[in-house]
C-alpha cells in the first residue's frame, strides 16, 4: 500500500470554535439525537436567512435534490436538463426517480456555468425540470433560466451545494426556482460533516419534502415523545433523509459567522485572482464582479494548454501542495457513458481536462496563497 502523506496546503481547511463544540455536547449531554428543537430552530433561522418560506433539513444536499426532483413529479420517462460540469449528484438524483438527465454545456471555460442557450435547444415534450448548478459559489444565469422555465411550465431547481448565501441580483440562489438544494458535506462553505437541505415558497412542496425525508409518517418520534400523538401512518414510500441534533446544533452555532467566513472568502478570492492574473497559460473563471455575489466556495483555474493538468498537479503534490479537478464530466464517468451513450459536450470536456482547484479557505494566510501561485508559475514554466 502507498504510504500516507497529507498535504502542507491542503484544498479546505475546516476550523470550528469551542462554542461550536459546547454547542454540540450540550445537546449530546441532553439525550436527545435525532431530529427535534435544534432542527427546527436551525430550520427557522435558515429560512428567514435565505427569505424563503421554507427551509427542511435533510441528511443530504443529494437527499435535497432526489425530493426536489420528485416534488416537480419527475418520474419514469421524464428528463431533467442537467449540466455535466459539477458533481455526480447532481444526475444520480434524476436516476433516483426513474428519470433521464439531459446533460448541457456550460457557457464557456471563463463562465462555466450551465448555458441557457443550450437549456434551450434540449427541451422537448418530455422536459419536467432544469436543475441549475451555482458553480464555485457564483450565480449561474438563474434569472434567465426562470423566465425560459417559467414559460414552458417546466420547474427550476437550483443545486446550491456551493452557494449558501450567494445573490443574484440581490436575491439569495436557492430562492429563485421551485427548490432549492443545499449541502452541508464536510468540504463545503458551511460544513457539519454530513447533511443537506431544500428551500421552497411553495406550501405543497415543503409538505411533500417533510413528509418523505421520514417516511412519509404522519408524526415523527420528536411529536410521540413530547406528547402530541401517540401514533403514526404511513401515507407513501417515503426515506430515511432526516438530519440529527448535534450537526443542527453545529450550524446553529456556525450560523453566526456564515457572513464574516464568506466576506474572509471574498477578500481571499480578489487577492488570490491579483496575483494569477500575473501568471502566463491560466485563465481565470469568472469576474471580478461577480465576487461581491458569490459564497467564493473554491478556487478554480483552467491551464490554457491542453494536456498539463496531470503534470501540474503532480508538480504542485511534491510541493506540499493538494490541488484537486472540478469536475470530471459526469457523462464520461463509466456508469454514464454505459446508461447514456453518445453524449458530446466539448466546452464541458475541455474544462474538465484543463481545470485545477487550488488550496482555499477563509484562514488561509497571504504567505500560503503567495506559496500556491509562485509553485503553480514554476510548475507552469518547467
Ligand atoms: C454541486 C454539488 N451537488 C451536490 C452535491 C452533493 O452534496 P452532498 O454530499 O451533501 O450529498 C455536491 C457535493 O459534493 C456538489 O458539489
Amino acid at each position: 500500500m502507498p504510504e500516507t502523506s497529507f498535504p502542507e496546503l491542503p484544498l479546505f481547511d475546516l476550523r470550528l470554535q469551542p462554542q461550536d463544540l459546547e454547542a454540540v455536547a450540550e445537546t449530546l449531554r441532553s439525550g436527545w439525537l435525532t431530529m427535534g428543537p435544534k432542527t427546527a430552530a436551525f430550520e427557522e433561522a435558515f429560512a428567514a436567512h435565505l427569505g424563503a418560506r421554507h427551509a427542511i433539513t435533510v441528511s443530504s444536499c443529494t437527499a435535497a435534490l432526489h425530493l426536489a426532483y420528485l416534488a416537480a413529479g419527475v418520474g419514469p420517462g421524464d428528463e431533467v436538463i442537467v449540466p455535466s460540469y459539477t458533481f455526480a449528484a447532481t444526475a444520480a438524483a434524476v436516476v433516483y426517480c426513474g428519470g433521464t438527465p439531459v446533460f448541457a454545456e456550460i457557457i464557456s471555460r471563463e463562465r462555466p456555468s450551465l448555458d441557457p442557450d443550450d437549456v434551450e435547444r434540449r427541451i422537448t415534450p418530455r422536459t419536467k425540470a432544469v436543475c441549475v448548478v451555482h458553480f464555485a459559489g457564483y450565480a449561474a444565469d438563474a434569472d434567465r433560466l426562470k423566465t425560459l422555465c417559467d414559460e414552458r411550465g417546466i420547474a427550476l431547481i437550483e443545486d446550491v451545494a456551493h452557494a449558501p448565501s450567494a445573490t443574484l441580483h440581490g436575491r439569495k440562489l436557492g430562492t429563485w426556482g421551485l427548490a432549492g438544494a443545499f449541502s452541508f458535506f464536510s468540504n463545503k462553505v458551511f460544513s457539519v460533516g454530513e447533511g443537506g437541505l431544500l428551500c421552497t415558497d411553495s406550501d405543497e412542496v415543503a409538505a411533500t419534502v417533510r413528509s418523505h425525508r421520514s417516511h412519509t409518517m404522519t408524526s415523527g418520534t420528536w411529536d410521540r415523545h413530547s406528547g402530541r400523538t401517540d401514533t403514526y401512518d404511513v401515507t407513501g414510500l417515503g426515506y430515511n433523509y432526516r438530519l440529527d441534533e448535534p450537526r443542527s446544533a453545529l450550524l446553529l452555532s456556525r450560523m453566526g459567522r456564515l457572513e464574516s467566513e464568506i466576506e474572509r472568502r471574498r477578500e481571499l478570492t480578489l487577492r488570490y485572482r491579483g496575483l494569477l492574473k500575473e501568471l502566463d497559460g491560466v485563465i481565470v473563471p469568472f469576474e471580478d464582479a461577480d465576487v461581491p455575489g458569490s459564497s467564493c466556495y473554491v478556487l478554480p483555474i483552467m491551464l490554457e494548454q491542453d494536456g498539463r493538468q496531470a503534470e501540474i498537479s503532480s508538480r504542485l503534490r511534491e510541493q506540499g501542495i493538494q490541488t484537486s479537478i472540478f469536475y470530471p464530466s459526469i457523462h464520461r464517468f463509466t456508469a454514464y457513458r454505459e446508461r447514456f451513450p453518445g453524449v458530446s459536450l466539448p466546452i464541458t470536456e475541455l474544462a474538465s481536462r484543463t481545470e485545477l482547484t487550488l488550496p482555499f479557505y477563509p484562514h488561509m494566510s497571504h504567505e500560503d496563497q503567495d506559496r500556491v501561485v509562485a509553485s503553480l508559475a514554476e510548475a507552469l514554466a518547467s
